[in-house]
């Protein structure tokens, strides 16, 4: 087969889902890191899904021209922009879903981890404003590293006494494509490197190579990031396909929220389905985030083996982020 690319998506299903839905929530969505790289495309996404009644984009630049602009485009969407610590809380009063792609960006020669000792203080104030502001919305964490923000959403949720598993998403969801409408590959794991395993046996349709070519496409998927990264030649990391695949993946959540049943997708969240506290594996979502972890299922024994190799990264990542808020 050939494949068109190593990410994700299922673009025509989400893309006429977007467009002509037939479930209404009226939703408010607030997008935090609105004016970035994948937050500007993510808003102009979500400003199309008929879903959503308020789009709230919150920055520390720029946001106010962002939301002049995207509320130019005449769809349902109100559009708010909010500037800076001030404006936070605004931001996120009421919010059904906050998605957070804040935070800097890879350049070519680091690991996702390198971007911790920024990146984590940004995610701990904003899901500390969350835990207070709307205890009770989704978050969707895009920010890197995904292995450690989402334990540090965790742990500032458990100070604040609002902690709920099934409502912190780290979003991690990438497929390969064949033909882009019709191939799902679940992708489990972490969000780095060799923590992140695909299950190539679990394809849909069902694919079959040598041995030789699924641990190359297996590779290829891990370094698909970096691939980015590395063309892109220190202009930062992946923003237009991950502002898709975070548009997706909201808009999976509002229609469970809004009660459609059989919306799957794979996030990484609190977990037991390994001995890693947190893990990402196809999950059902329902009226309240997370309805069922769907789990594992039948893996090959290489794949197996991808996910004894990933562990000891992925339990030091999340170690990490725990450390972060319960040691200071
Ligand atoms: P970017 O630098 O273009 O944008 C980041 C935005 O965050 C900027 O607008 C910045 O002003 C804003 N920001 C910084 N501090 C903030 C704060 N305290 N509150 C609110 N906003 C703040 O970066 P980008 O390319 O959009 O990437 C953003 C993050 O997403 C990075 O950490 C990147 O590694 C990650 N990422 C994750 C995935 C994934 O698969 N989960 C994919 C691509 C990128
Ligand atoms: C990605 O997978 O594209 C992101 O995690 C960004 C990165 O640093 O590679």
């Amino acid at each position: 087969f050939r494949i068109v690319s190593t990410r994700l998506i299922q673009n025509a299903k989400f893309i006429s889902r977007s467009f002509s839905s037939t479930t209404k929530l009226n939703a408010k969505v607030t997008v935090c890191g609105a004016s970035g790289g994948i937050g500007q495309p993510l808003s102009l996404l979500l400003k199309l899904n008929s879903r959503i009644s308020h789009l709230a984009l919150y920055d520390i630049v720029h946001s106010p021209g962002i939301a002049a602009d995207l509320s130019h485009i005449s769809t349902k969407a109100m559009v708010t922009g909010h500037l800076g610590p001030d404006q936070l809380r605004a931001a996120i009063e009421g919010s059904d879903v906050v998605v957070i792609p804040a935070g800097v960006p890879r350049k070519p020669g680091m690991t996702r981890d390198d971007l911790f000792n920024t990146n984590a203080t940004i995610v701990r104030d904003l899901a500390d404003a969350v835990a207070q502001y709307s205890p009770k919305a989704i978050i969707c964490i895009i920010s890197n590293p995904v292995n450690s923000t989402v334990p540090i959403a965790s742990e500032v949720f458990k100070k604040r006494g609002t902690y709920d598993p099934n409502r912190i998403f780290g979003v991690s969801t990438l497929d390969v494509e064949l033909d882009v409408n019709q191939v799902n590959c679940p992708v489990v794991g972490g969000h780095s490197g060799v923590t992140i395993v695909p299950l190539i046996s679990q394809c849909t349709p069902p694919v079959s190579f040598p041995q030789e070519d699924r641990d190359k496409l297996t590779k290829r998927i891990q370094n698909a990031g970096t691939e980015v990264v590395e063309a892109k030649a220190g202009a930062g990391s992946a923003t237009l396909s991950m502002a898709f695949a975070g548009a997706r993946f909201t808009d999976s959540m509002l229609q469970a929220l809004a009660g459609e049943e059989g919306i799957v997708e794979c996030a990484f969240v609190r977990s037991d389905e390994t001995e890693a506290k947190y893990f990402s594996t196809p999950l059902l979502l329902g009226k309240n985030g997370l309805d069922k972890n769907l789990g594992l299922g039948k893996i090959l024994d290489y794949e197996l083996n991808l996910i004894k190799a990933a562990m000891p990264e992925l339990k030091k990542n999340i170690q990490k982020g725990e450390d972060f808020i319960l040691k200071g």
